[in-house]
C-alpha cells in the first residue's frame, strides 16, 4: 500500500472553513436579530470560497480540477450498476456519483449565497444588494433563500453525510481521513496531486481575488442620478 497525496491543502482548509460557516449560518439566521449581522459576513465567505472553488476547479490541482470528475451520464449508471470491487476502486478523488453530489451541493451553496445578497427579513436587515430591486422581487428571492435553497442544502448535506457513514460502515472505505490528511492508501501507482508550496500560494492569491470580487459586489452603491 502506498500513501497518494489526493486533497491538496486548499480543498482541505476549503472544505472544513465550509462546514463551520454553514454551521455558523443556520445558527445566526435561528437566532436572528443582531446575529445576523454574522449571518451577512459569514454568508460573504461562503460566495468567496465558491467563487475560489470554481476558479480552483479550472487551475488547481489535479483531482481539484472538475475535468477530473465530470463524468458521463453512462460512466456514472456503470460505476452504479458494478459489482465489481475493483470498478468501484478505480476512481480517485469524487467518484462519478459523489461527483454529482460535489456539483449539486456547489451549485445550491452559489445560489443560497447570491440569493441572500438579495434578500431581507421584514425587520431590520436586508442584503447588501436589496438597494438595487424592488420590494416585491426582493421577497420573492428571500422565499427562495428560506424555502428552496435552505431546504434544498439540508436535504444535500444529510445525503452528503449519510453517503459517507455509508462508505465508511458497509465498504470499511475511510473518506473523511482523505479530506483531514490530504493522502488515500492506494495498491496501484497512482499520480499524486501537486500540493506544493508554490500551489497553495496560487490558491491564496485566488482567495484573495475573490474576497476583493466580493467586497467590491457587497459596496456597491447606487449610481448618483445624474
Ligand atoms: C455543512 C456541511 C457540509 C458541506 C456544505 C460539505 C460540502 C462538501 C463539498 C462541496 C465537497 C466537495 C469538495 C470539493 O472537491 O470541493 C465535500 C466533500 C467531502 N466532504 Fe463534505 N460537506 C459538509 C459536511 C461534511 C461532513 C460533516 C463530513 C464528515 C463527516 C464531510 C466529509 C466530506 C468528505 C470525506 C468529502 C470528500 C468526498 C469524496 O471522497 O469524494 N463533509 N463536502
Ligand atoms: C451560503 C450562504 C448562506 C446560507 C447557507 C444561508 C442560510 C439561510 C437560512 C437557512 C435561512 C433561514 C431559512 C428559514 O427561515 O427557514 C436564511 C435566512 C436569511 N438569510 Fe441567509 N444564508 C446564506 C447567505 C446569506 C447572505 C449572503 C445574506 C445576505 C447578505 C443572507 C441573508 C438572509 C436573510 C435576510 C434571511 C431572512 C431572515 C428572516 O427572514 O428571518 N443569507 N439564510
Amino acid at each position: 500500500m502506498k500513501k497518494v497525496r489526493i486533497w491538496d491543502l486548499p480543498i482541505r482548509l476549503f472544505h472544513w472553513s465550509l462546514v463551520a460557516l454553514v454551521v455558523i449560518l443556520v445558527v445566526t439566521q435561528e437566532i436572528g436579530g443582531n446575529a445576523m449581522e454574522w449571518h451577512f459576513r459569514a454568508g460573504y465567505a461562503v460566495l468567496a470560497l465558491i467563487a475560489f472553488r470554481i476558479l480552483w476547479g479550472l487551475a488547481g490541482t489535479r483531482y481539484a480540477r472538475f475535468s477530473s470528475f465530470i463524468y458521463s451520464p453512462s460512466t456514472i449508471l456503470a460505476y452504479v450498476r458494478a459489482h465489481k470491487q475493483a470498478l468501484k476502486e478505480r476512481y480517485l478523488g469524487h467518484n462519478p456519483l459523489g461527483s454529482l453530489s460535489v456539483f449539486a451541493l456547489l451549485a445550491n451553496l452559489l445560489a443560497q449565497a447570491v440569493s441572500g445578497l438579495f434578500s431581507n427579513d421584514d425587520i431590520a436587515n436586508d442584503g447588501p444588494l436589496v438597494k438595487f430591486i424592488s420590494k416585491d422581487l426582493s421577497d420573492q428571492i428571500t422565499w427562495f433563500h428560506k424555502e428552496v435553497s435552505a431546504t434544498l442544502l439540508y436535504v444535500l448535506v444529510a445525503l452528503h453525510v449519510a453517503a459517507i457513514a455509508y462508505y465508511y460502515f458497509r465498504k470499511k472505505q475511510n473518506l473523511v481521513r482523505p479530506m483531514i490528511t490530504g493522502d488515500q492508501m492506494m495498491d496501484l501507482d497512482a499520480p499524486a496531486a501537486n500540493d506544493s508550496w508554490l500551489m497553495r500560494m496560487l490558491a491564496l492569491m485566488l482567495l484573495a481575488l475573490c474576497a476583493a470580487g466580493v467586497y467590491y459586489v457587497v459596496n456597491l452603491s447606487p449610481q448618483p442620478l445624474a
